[in-house]
């Protein structure tokens, strides 16, 4: 783990009156999510997002696209939060204010204690209907082994007979107006802004950061390898979030 002054880091945090803490597919990598963009095991080295994650995917082959995000969602059922999930839960206790965004999809922030999350990429958890956007109510421990490649015609909305599609923003779909405003709000009123476990090559999420940049909060990125934000931010973190973040929350709160 390589912590640039990190004492002084300590100081900025505990002296914060609004953090915002942006996290990416890596904070969930030490539970067993696989991520995106890494090399050999990330998910887009493996498949193809024109083939599974657009709009014209879905139309093409719904029962081929149902079927592999019902994969991702058995993945992230049997996942446990992890030290780092926990971590940022307790982050939002201590601080005096604090703002969780994230790019991912599993529900894993909020098993590990974290409320209020917002979530720009839509959630696994939360089907809807593609006419009326009603949400589809899944059955709990449902889908829990269904195999890689299995195709599963999608069901039908309850209330209009319309096709259901998993709940989260595809290539080429804009973010949820809401959740979009919650997060530029926040990012331009904080005075520390964290990024974890995010490559920071997805926009307009990865614009959150130049954003805090420009507004002059702290910058922190956590990350187990090296990104192009690395020599931009205020303070790079490199390691596994589940041992950096801990540490660093027990550096700024140790417990009395
Ligand atoms: P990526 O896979 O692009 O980036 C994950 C980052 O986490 C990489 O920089 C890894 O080095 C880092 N990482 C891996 N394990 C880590 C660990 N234990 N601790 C800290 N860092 C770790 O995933 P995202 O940046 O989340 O969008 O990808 C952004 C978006 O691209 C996703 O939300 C998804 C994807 O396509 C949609 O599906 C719309």
């Amino acid at each position: 783990m390589v912590i640039q002054n990190p004492g002084s880091l300590v100081d900025r945090l505990r002296l914060a009156k609004h953090v915002v803490v942006l996290t990416g597919v890596g904070v969930s990598a030490e539970s067993g999510i696989p991520t995106f963009r890494d090399k050999q095991t990330g998910i887009w080295e493996q498949f193809s997002a024109e083939e599974l994650a657009t709009p014209e995917a879905y139309q093409r082959d719904p029962s081929m696209v149902w079927g592999w995000y019902e994969w991702r969602r058995s993945i992230a059922l049997r996942a446990q939060p992890n030290a780092a999930h926990r971590a940022i839960a307790e982050m939002a206790c201590k601080a005096p204010r604090m703002t969780l965004v994230t790019q991912n999809v599993d529900d894993l922030h909020e098993r590990g204690g974290s409320r209020e999350v917002v979530h720009l990429h839509g959630r696994l958890t939360q089907p809807v209907c593609e006419l009326c956007r009603s949400l589809f109510p899944l059955r709990e421990g449902t889908n829990d082994q269904p195999q890689l490649g299995r195709r599963i015609e999608p069901p039908r909305c309850h209330s209009c007979g319309g096709r259901i599609r998993p709940g989260v923003v595809w290539f080429g779909e804009a973010l949820p107006e809401s959740e979009w405003t919650r997060a530029q709000t926040a990012t331009c009123t904080c005075d520390v802004f964290f990024c974890i476990g995010t490559s920071s090559v997805v926009y307009p999420a990865a614009s959150l950061t130049r954003s805090a940049m420009n507004m002059g909060a702290v910058t922190v990125q956590i990350n187990n390898t090296s990104t192009a934000l690395d020599s931009k931010v205020s303070f790079n973190l490199r390691g596994p979030a589940g041992v950096v973040l801990p540490a660093l929350v027990k550096d700024v709160w140790p417990a009395i």
